[in-house]
């Protein structure tokens, strides 16, 4: 089974893709898969890459000699084909069974990706267009999911030619702290926590660096935990994992270096709660449409009340990251955990 790898991305997650895409393609089963491999550069460039997956993991796989321009799309339904433009003119077609598509945030986690790939009738793990783009897009995951009767945290908007005088007015119901965040990113980039009025207007600026939109919310009391979910209409449902973050914001350094904040797997939490905490997170999987996997984020409270956060369509794919630690938990390794994501990617 030919299955083309993309990872990298024109997104500000495009390091984080490097680690997952290098954890991904080493624990790939060789004797069932083959795996093609196309990165895009921060760029977004594409290229077919041919050379040491090491190079992936420390950033120099762009330099390669070798590189070719490639794209996966498919000028016939039933055919689908990987075409790498040769420096010497000539075209190579590969054809391509599955995309397993190994980038985080916007131009691949976001929906864009996905909608290429069912243009072109391409299998593709992981969740459909709208279902990505719904959940990269906090403002209207909060609002689907709070449909269901699962609390989200109240929230603004605003887009970016909004006046001084409509944040302050638009926030003055919110308590502080506040947290600014761009509607549509990950990895905590752009946001910032805000405990005063006159904080708010940097941090506004800093989030409009990565979107057009900015929604400011209201910080949760308690802690985040997190559940990993696999599948499409049978779902496999992995552990509850728990994060514990002394500095109370979970912010980029603290997602990738864990220097303060620790990751509990399971979470500290008892079983009937856990319970509680894995049905809300099948509600908000199938209420945001997702297939394949997601991992879904929630605050809880300290009487217990489940608030959700957010969804991560293609969450950090590490050996150790949260994702495959949650699914480890209940018995499924990280090689058999990509083997069961392409099989169900091809469902
Ligand atoms: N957005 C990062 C990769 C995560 O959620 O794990
Ligand atoms: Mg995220």
């Amino acid at each position: 089974i030919n299955v083309a790898i993309i990872f990298g991305g024109y997104s500000s997650e495009y390091e984080v893709s490097l680690q997952s895409a290098h954890a991904i393609i080493t624990n790939l089963d060789k004797e069932k898969y083959e795996p093609i491999l196309i990165g895009i550069t921060k760029t977004g460039k594409w290229l077919r890459y041919q050379g040491d997956v090491d190079h992936i993991r420390n950033n120099t796989w762009y330099e390669d000699d070798s590189n070719c321009y490639s794209v996966v799309i498919s000028p016939d339904r039933y055919e689908n084909k990987l075409i790498e433009f040769k420096k010497d003119g000539t075209v190579q077609i590969t054809v391509i069974d599955v995309i397993f598509p190994i980038l985080h945030g916007r131009y691949g986690e976001d929906g864009t990706l996905q909608g290429m790939a069912e243009l072109s009738g391409i299998p593709i793990v992981g969740c459909n267009t709208l279902s990505s783009a719904l959940c990269m897009d906090k403002d209207k995951a909060h609002q689907l999911v709070a449909m269901t009767g699962i609390k989200a945290p109240s929230s603004v908007v605003f887009t970016r030619n909004c006046s001084q005088t409509e944040i302050f007015e638009g926030t003055n119901q919110l308590s502080y702290p506040l947290y600014v965040k761009p509607v549509k990113a990950g990895s905590s980039h752009g946001i910032t926590k805000v405990y005063q009025k006159k904080e708010l207007s940097n941090a506004i600026k800093e989030a409009f660096l990565y979107d057009e939109e900015v929604i400011i919310e209201e910080n949760i009391e308690g802690f985040e935990v997190g559940c990993a979910i696999l599948g499409n209409r049978d779902l496999t449902i992995g552990l509850v994992d728990e994060v514990e973050v002394p500095g109370g914001f979970f912010d980029y350094k603290e997602k990738y270096s864990l220097e303060l904040s620790q990751i509990y797997v399971p979470a500290r939490i008892d079983q009937e709660l856990e319970k509680k905490v894995k049905e809300a997170a099948v509600t908000i999987y199938r209420t945001l449409g997702c297939s394949g996997l997601a991992r879904v984020d929630m605050f809880l409270t300290p009487d217990n009340e489940i608030v959700f956060n957010e969804v991560n369509t293609f969450p950090g794919f590490t050996t150790h990251s949260r994702y495959p630690n949650m699914m480890k938990g209940i018995g499924l390794e990280f090689a058999d955990l990509l083997d069961k994501l392409i099989q169900v990617g091809l469902e």
